[in-house]
């Protein structure tokens, strides 16, 4: 029977796992054109990897030779092809986009929103068109850190379809859940719906023209992360970090999945953040109360650039808690610090676009 056969080939095929993904090939819709005769006792099949210099392609075709032989009998051979990213995965059409910059980091409370969105206005002081994206559905934080908790979007057509407009503050452009939701409401969503609002909040938002789009991204390495990887194709992300070993292993994580095959999101750089506690009443001294310089020994380690560090001040949180960046106030310490790392986030995004460019 031509359906049984063919319901053995794919739940032989789905015991072969991509190591990256850890997930079958079947089912992360790796699996093209396949095709089998009964007669010759021939199985072919194309595997769809995301770059040609994929260095699993010796190992999926072992597997698959194996697990045909298994399940059909030792007779049956597999012919695999590889084909590299068509249609699998889809850059959406974010076309007035020029630069989706995730800032990601594997820990949660490191301070992934405080930098991005200092760095957004850092960026937007520079001269660049910026947007914000609050990503972190679960805890959106955008709202209350650009001081916007009780902000609604309104929505307007654009070529029959209704979109959200950005909430404009501090020069950005801003989206987040946050606005959407009642202040304050927990979104107790599963993966799957998480990622669909999320990509839904991405898309139908009329950004405009931007230079930058800023993602700040939820804590840790799970499917939100690698949804929008995989499905937007980010230009790069940043990953921020504390001194702190516990800190550095997760960033180790975050690290990993970036560079994942099926995910392969250019790694910008490395921000260290609550580097020494530093108070202006001891302005000579700094405290290096979490260990020192982890992050740059990580940025060494993966070979990524050190984008820079900010210190612990107190005068973050209440600037924080206040809605108004710290970033804001010209010429201070902590805002050269932030210009700073935006200058290198800039510089390192054009190095890795002259390395990608065709
Ligand atoms: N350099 C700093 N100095 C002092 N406080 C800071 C600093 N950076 C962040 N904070 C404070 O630490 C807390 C966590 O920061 P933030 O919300 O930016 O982290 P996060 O990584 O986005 O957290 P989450 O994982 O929950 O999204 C906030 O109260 C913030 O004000
Ligand atoms: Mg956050």
């Amino acid at each position: 029977m031509e359906s049984s056969l063919q319901n053995r080939i794919y739940d032989a095929l789905r015991e072969v796992i991509d190591p990256d993904l850890r997930q079958n090939i079947v089912d992360a819709g790796m699996v093209k054109g396949l095709a089998w005769n009964e007669k010759d006792r021939k199985v072919s099949l194309t595997v769809e990897l995301t770059t040609p210099a994929c260095p699993l392609k010796g190992y999926f075709a072992a597997q698959i030779s194996q697990v045909i032989k298994q399940s059909l009998g030792s007779e049956w051979e597999a012919h695999t092809t590889f084909s590299a990213q068509s249609g699998r995965i889809t850059r959406e059409t974010l076309s007035q986009i020029r630069h989706l910059l995730l800032v990601g980091s594997g820990k949660g409370g490191v301070g992934k929103s405080t930098v991005a969105v200092n760095l957004a206005i850092a960026l937007a002081k520079l001269g660049a068109r910026v947007g914000i994206l609050d990503a972190d559905i679960y805890g959106p934080s955008v709202p209350m850190l650009l001081g916007l908790e009780h902000a609604k979007p309104a929505v307007r057509e654009k070529e029959g379809r209704p979109y959200l407009v950005p909430i404009q503050k501090y020069g950005l452009e801003i989206m987040s859940l946050g606005f959407l939701v009642p202040h304050g409401q927990a979104t107790p969503w599963r993966g799957p719906m998480a990622s669909n609002t999320l990509r839904q909040l991405l898309t139908e938002t009329d950004w405009g023209e931007l230079d930058y789009l800023v993602v700040d991204m939820p804590p840790g390495t799970g499917d939100i992360q690698i949804t929008l990887a995989q499905q937007f194709r980010p230009q790069g992300a940043i990953i921020v970090t504390t001194p702190q070993k516990l800190a550095q292993a997760d960033a180790e994580k975050a690290l990993t999945m970036f560079r994942m095959p099926l995910v392969q999101v250019p790694v910008v750089g490395i921000v260290e953040n609550m580097s020494y506690f530093w108070t202006p009443e001891l302005p000579e001294r700094k405290f290096y109360i979490f260990g020192e310089s982890g992050g740059r020994m990580l940025a060494d380690k993966y070979e990524v650039p050190f984008l820079g560090e900010i210190p612990l001040l107190e005068k973050i949180v209440h600037q924080s808690d206040a809605g108004v960046p710290a970033c804001l106030e010209d010429g201070t310490p902590i805002s050269q610090s932030f210009m700073e790392i935006a200058g290198e986030t800039v510089r390192a995004l054009a190095r890795l676009e002259l390395v990608s460019a065709p």
